[in-house]
């Protein structure tokens, strides 16, 4: 029997090389990196889509330089937008299914409870309206389609914020973390293992990912230091502190409505994901 074929874009990213390391009983997954398949080439988009006649593409590659995309908005628009349509395109025009990967900076961050899937879109940056723009030019491209936002993604492939924390700890350099934007911690792993299972499904629509529970920047890093053993000599600061070109939303808690609705089990809380990353990358 012809199994499931699962391509993923943007395979050389974190959350690309979670995705194509998963063994998904009875899938092929191939994954194409910038080098195999540059998304904003259109003709490029279709022609990986004709060759590999996928069941489904997910889509995880994105300009994701969110302080650079305010200087180079065309480049970031190009992938995250373009690029989209591109591909969500080429997925129609084999019949396939699309999944979007996208983000909590589709909101502007001033919610005071979790954002819900049906919430309207506010981004404040380059970056988040090029998401956006990417979420709805999946949706209008392709008939089989899922936008799947999630946030604060680390993993054991690429940079993120928790490598960033065990780096400056092993200099034995002083730590200042913002303590006043609150969010969830997502590992790549436990969010690839979901979309795996949502694109083998017909339940299309809007999606939020993050593992469970909340904390702040602050939080996170103390976690990771408790979690690893490590003493560090971390201090919490304001967001005004460290002005940034893209302005950072203050919260940007993501409800989980739509995946406990269709039957998914939400995320496992995200201390207990760190845990199992530090002991990953301990190994
Ligand atoms: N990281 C986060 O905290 C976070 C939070 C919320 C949502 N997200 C979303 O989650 C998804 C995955 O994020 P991630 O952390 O895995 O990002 P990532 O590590 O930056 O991976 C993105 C990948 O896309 C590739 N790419 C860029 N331009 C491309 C192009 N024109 N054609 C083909 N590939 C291209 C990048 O290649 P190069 O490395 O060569 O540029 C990179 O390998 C993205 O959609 C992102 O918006 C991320």
């Amino acid at each position: 029997m012809r199994k499931t074929v699962i391509l993923v874009t943007g395979a050389g990213g974190q959350l690309g090389q979670e995705l194509v390391r998963l063994t998904i009983p009875g899938c092929s997954v191939i994954g194409l990196d910038r080098g195999a398949l540059d998304i904003t080439d259109r003709d490029a988009c279709m022609q990986a889509a004709a060759h590999h006649r996928p069941d489904a593409i997910i889509h995880a590659a994105a300009y994701t330089a969110v302080d650079r995309a305010e200087s180079e908005p065309e480049t970031a628009h190009r992938v995250n937008a373009a690029g989209a349509r591109n591909m969500a395109e080429a997925a129609e025009s084999v019949g396939s299914k699309f999944c979007y990967v996208s983000t909590d900076y589709v909101f502007d961050g001033t919610a005071d409870r979790p954002y819900r899937e049906q919430d309207p879109a506010s981004p404040r940056t380059v970056y988040g309206k090029t998401k956006h723009e990417g979420e709805k030019a999946t949706m209008d491209a392709c008939s089989r389609a899922f936008v799947v936002r999630t946030s604060w993604l680390y993993g054991r492939h690429g940079a993120n914020f928790v490598c960033t924390m065990l780096n400056l700890a092993s200099k034995g350099s002083a730590i200042r973390v913002v303590n006043d934007q609150t969010g969830s911690p997502t590992y790549a792993f436990d969010l690839a293992g979901f979309i795996a299972d949502l694109v083998q499904t017909e339940k299309y629509g809007i999606y939020h990912a993050s593992n469970s529970g909340i904390c702040t920047w602050y939080q996170f890093a103390q976690a990771i230091f408790e979690e690893s053993g490590i003493r560090a000599n971390v201090e919490p600061c304001a967001t005004s502190e460290f002005p940034r070109p893209a302005p950072r939303p203050a919260y940007s808690v993501l409800g989980h409505d739509a995946m406990i609705r269709e039957g998914f089990a939400p995320l496992r809380n995200w201390r207990d994901a760190l845990r199992d990353f530090l002991a990953s990358v301990r190994d």
